[in-house]
């Protein structure tokens, strides 16, 4: 296995307790990507103990693991490389208690030569996010240790405020670590290098030349085994409070004076601190038909699988932008874009049936996909007599270079950010508890939600809401497919 450039690892040995470690979430990503950080050599040193409800054995956890592991990374593990992980992992259930955790952890540091730290990973649902502080607080596992606490921060203002609020009597800020996985995809860092390492764009980055600007991700995926967890949150609060809203802030925010964590932060806050208030009207729910009949959901469920708003920035910048945000399950497509819509000339010399403006405006498209990929689209002369345009565009796909190997999984990037005290990508209690109070209005008085088929774009009112413009997915002109270049 490749060894990884000094530097980019945390400095100390690592003990990493996995709250919720047979959840979703940790088999699917948090487990896979430990693995992946331990086996590329990107943790020195690192023991894990997973801690859950389910009252299992260590060895029941370590071949769940191992399972997880190959049922999600794309890196499957060979003998030799799982049993030297496998003998850093062990397991405490919930019910041995704070003693159990404390004895477990201490075990794990004896390991270790010398200084090392602990990272706590809370990968809980909103209401058991306080008993697990408890617990690390009861245990005595504050010292030393940082902590990564999931998403959604609390489900409101209030319970947003409350819960930083007990965090702070247990950890220090500078410990607190909330996590939002979008922020560590290669691609969402990469609108930064795009805006603020070019000198072609910031200029044009504004009210001037943007007409409105679009972040849509619709999912195919269902509630898998969720169903508990979204029956308490939903579109809203799983997916716009937090991811979609802070790629809005990546791509609205000043440029920071420094990319140090605090200007980065303080940055992407004054863009919450300008966010409107998201009102009902202009906000569409949705559910997709038959989801009242999934097992876990209440079958007079009023929870939304969908949803799509306007908002607005109230600024310099964007005053009078819209941005129009879409998400959702079981829908026709997955898809992750930002879709950034310049406005148009002002005046036209071609003819009525030239084709210029048929196809909308030019467009400026980010594919948040791991692999991303970015397209300029425009009106440009086709070929042959007369003046007809057509709409061409100039595309770069992260394929076409050799980089593609090297990109890290968005929670493998966080986590070992986490390790090293990077809060570059990271949500602060203030931006957090900005978004919930901009959301006020729509939780309080939410539009009812609208059904909508599955494998659909949402229910028919999200035309209504985008009125003069139209929804870029599904695209007229699919991506370039980089191998079938030059045919
Ligand atoms: C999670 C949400 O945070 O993000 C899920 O809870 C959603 O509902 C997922 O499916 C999407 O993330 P990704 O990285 O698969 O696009």
């Amino acid at each position: 296995m490749a060894k990884i450039a000094p530097g980019v690892g945390p400095r100390h040995p690592q003990v990493v307790v996995l709250f919720g470690a047979t959840g979703d979430l940790a088999r699917r990503k948090l487990l896979p990507g430990l693995w992946h950080l331990c086996n590329a050599g990107y943790i020195p040193d690192c023991r894990i103990i997973g801690v859950s409800l389910e009252d299992i054995g260590v060895e029941r956890f370590r071949s769940l693991t191992r399972e997880a592991v190959n049922a999600s990374s794309l890196r499957k593990d060979s003998d030799g490389e799982w049993n030297g992980f496998a003998e850093r992992l062990d397991y405490v259930p919930l019910s041995a208690g704070a003693a159990a955790l404390k004895a477990a952890v201490t075990a794990a540091e004896a390991h270790f030569d010398g200084e090392h730290r602990r990272l706590h990973y809370a990968s809980v649902p909103p209401n058991a996010a306080l008993s697990t502080v408890r617990l690390i607080a009861e245990a005595g596992l504050v010292e030393r240790s940082r902590i990564i606490m999931e998403k959604p921060f609390g489900t409101d203002v209030a319970s947003a405020k409350a819960l930083n609020a007990h965090l702070h009597e247990v950890f220090d800020e500078d410990q607190i670590f909330r996590i939002d996985h979008f922020l560590g995809k290669e691609p969402a860092q990469n609108i930064l290098a795009f805006r603020f390492a070019n000198g072609l764009f910031e200029p044009i980055w504004n009210r001037n030349f943007i007409d409105h600007v679009q972040i849509d991700v619709p999912e195919t995926l269902d509630l898998g085994r969720r169903a508990g967890f979204y029956e308490s949150t939903g579109a809203y609060r799983d997916m716009v409070v937090t991811h979609l809203f802070q790629i809005l802030a990546f791509m609205a925010m000043e440029p920071p004076a420094t990319l140090d964590p605090k200007s980065i932060s303080e940055e992407k806050n004054k863009v919450f601190r300008s966010l409107l208030p998201i009102e009902s009207t202009h906000v569409v729910r949705g559910q997709y038909a038959g989801y009242r009949a999934e097992p876990g959901v209440d079958p007079e469920s009023d929870v939304e699988t969908f949803v799509a708003l306007r908002c607005s920035i109230d600024n310099w910048r964007w005053a009078s932008v819209p941005f129009y945000l879409r998400t959702g399950k079981c829908m026709a497509d997955g898809q992750r874009i930002i879709s950034i819509a310049f406005r148009e000339p002002p005046k036209s010399m071609f003819p009525a049936n030239s084709g210029v403006g048929a196809k909308g405006p030019d467009h400026l498209t980010f594919d948040l996909a791991d692999a991303s990929k970015m397209s300029l689209s425009f009106y440009g002369k086709r070929p042959g007599p007369g003046m007809r345009l057509d709409k061409l565009s100039l595309q770069f796909a992260m394929h076409d270079t050799g980089y593609v190997g090297d990109v890290l999984e968005a929670y493998e990037r966080l986590i070992l950010d986490a390790m090293r005290g990077d809060h570059t990508l990271f949500t602060t209690a203030e931006g957090i508890e900005r978004v919930w109070e901009a959301s006020t209005p729509l939780l309080d008085d939410p539009p009812p939600v609208r059904m909508y088929p599955k494998g659909s774009w949402g229910p028919n009112a999200i035309h209504q809401l985008i009125v003069p413009h139209a929804w870029r997915l599904p695209f007229e002109r699919i991506w370039r497919d980089p191998n079938r270049l030059g045919e």
